[in-house]
């Protein structure tokens, strides 16, 4: 029998209102995970209720207060951590590193966003009038609808829920269907921290019957997003006509331009880790390489050597590498883009399912390289979100810069050069939210900005100085002294 999970709603732990559920299994042994509710739009109305009744209390709770509660997260996830990495990994397959990684976001992110509770500044300026003060200061928006993916599902939820509390506003959760336990645990250690009832509401279920109910209900006034282009802009065309905020994080086809002057071990390493790290599941993930002419060949041998050294398998297992990939939709995608590159590349290394022995029960995917393909080809310009990774050759770095900025993705990139000109003219024109030099694209720390341009996102930035930004409204305050009527722009000129 499957342990059961229930929904968090005003502070109570419930079943869905239709007492249907929906199974968690363990992608790299089949294992059957849990069962949870599998909800609908009457769970989300509840849901939303509950936060709106809870948001006067909790905006007017001080600041500070309310990122003690953040920080006292922080303290029991750190203290969990281990245990958390464990489901993590048994719930999506990456490796326990990477899942401790990914719990040490959440934990790096909770006491990033308590400190913001005492700092959360405004702007205090002159007035134009004598005996009038003038500020500015940040106010929570209202209820914020976050719907999270199942790549980072510790890390991202901690970049939108953490400043979204810290900065006043309730919420509403749901998160992927392929990682429901991590968001339990989660909205589990806020209730443990004392958060007051119906400030975090968690709702499981599907994106058309969860997912689409929050970002067309009335009373959530910001939606934060991070998953695919399609359902993200999905999101923007529904919520932006009712005029809602709407922060999204959507796909990335990142490169790391590699020069004849780089350091070719080192660029191995980082690209391996940057294509097949997270079985190649990460928006960062590198999934290019432009490469000089010169040292084209000599770098896909490299890595396709290493490519096919890497151990496949259960990510408990600490020989393990590389971890299956999340389901069988995920195996079926990855496949069929092998199939494409076949007739657009060289296959050298990989370029099949993997099913020796106990890989037979979960989504293994062969580290897959082609050389030599071209920079409009579709495995070298598509979202694969796995572990598939296209090199490209190029003349020069203003050539592999350009290859770069005409992806429709933009969110990290990266070069590996000795020659400090090119590394800083890379820094310069790379026109993506997230630069690298001699180092892979993947690994932002979460006291920077995340986030990318063109077409990965919508302009908004998580995580860094800039966390509070899509939780936050300006609000502007005069107050005048001077006991008479004061006219700005006219009695002053
Ligand atoms: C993601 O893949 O959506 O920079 C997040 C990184 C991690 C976060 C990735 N810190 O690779």
């Amino acid at each position: 029998m499957a342990e059961t999970f229930l929904n968090y709603i005003a502070g109570r732990w419930v079943p869905a209102r239709s007492g249907r559920t929906f199974f968690n299994t363990n992608p790299a042994t089949g294992e059957l995970l849990g069962e949870y509710p599998s909800s609908g739009p009457e769970d989300v109305a509840a849901a939303v209720e509950a936060a709106r009744s809870a948001y006067r209390g909790w905006r007017n709770t001080p600041a500070p207060k309310r990122a003690e509660i953040v920080y006292r997260a922080g303290e029991l996830i750190r203290a969990r951590k281990e245990e958390l990495a464990r489901a993590m990994t048994r719930e999506m397959g990456k490796i326990l590193i990477e899942t401790r990684g990914d719990v040490q976001e959440g934990i790096d992110m909770a006491y990033l966003a308590a400190g913001e509770g005492r700092r959360m500044y405004g702007v205090t300026t002159p007035s134009e009038m004598p005996d009038k003060w003038a500020m500015s200061v940040r106010a929570p928006i209202g209820v914020a609808g976050v719907i999270t993916p199942w790549n980072f599902p510790f890390a991202i939820p901690s970049w939108k829920l953490m400043p979204a509390l810290v900065a006043g506003n309730t919420a509403v959760f749901k998160p992927a269907g392929d990682t429901p336990e991590m968001a339990w645990h989660f909205t589990k250690i806020f209730e443990e921290a004392g958060l007051p009832k119906g400030v975090l509401n968690l709702v499981f279920g599907s994106g058309s019957q969860v997912g689409d109910p929050i970002v067309r209900h009335p009373d959530v006034q910001v939606i934060s997003f991070t998953g695919s282009t399609e359902v993200g802009l999905a999101i923007a065309g529904k919520g932006g006509a009712l005029g809602k905020r709407i922060s999204l994080e959507m796909g990335g086809k990142n490169a790391i331009l590699v020069m004849d002057d780089a350091d070719l071990a080192l660029a191995t390493d980082a690209i391996a880790w940057s294509a097949f790290g997270t079985t190649g599941q990460r928006c960062t993930a590198c999934s290019r390489v432009l490469v000089h002419e010169k040292v084209h060949d000599a770098l896909a041998e490299r890595l396709a050597a290493r490519a096919k050294t890497l151990r496949l398998g259960d990510g408990l297992d600490p020989a393990t590498e590389v971890g299956p990939l999340v389901n069988r939709g995920q195996v079926e995608k990855v496949a069929h883009y092998v199939e494409i590159g076949r007739g657009e590349g060289a296959l050298v290394a990989g370029g099949a399912v993997a099913s020796e022995g106990a890989l037979a029960k979960g989504h293994f995917f062969r580290p897959t390289v082609f050389a030599d393909v071209a920079p409009q080809a579709r495995v070298a310009v598509e979202e694969i979100f796995g572990p598939v990774l296209a090199l490209v050759k190029v003349e020069s770095l203003e050539q592999a810069i350009e290859i770069n900025n005409a992806s429709s993705y933009g969110l990290s990139s990266s070069i590996f050069t000795a020659d400090v000109n090119r590394a800083f003219r890379a820094m310069r024109d790379l026109d993506t939210g997230i630069v690298y030099v001699n180092h892979g694209t993947t690994g932002a720390e979460t006291h920077l900005p995340f986030g990318g341009t063109r077409g990965t996102g919508n302009g908004h930035r998580e995580a860094g100085h800039t966390m509070l930004d899509p939780f936050t409204e300006w609000k502007s305050i005069y107050v005048d002294f001077s006991g008479h009527l004061q006219r700005a722009q006219i009695d002053n000129n």
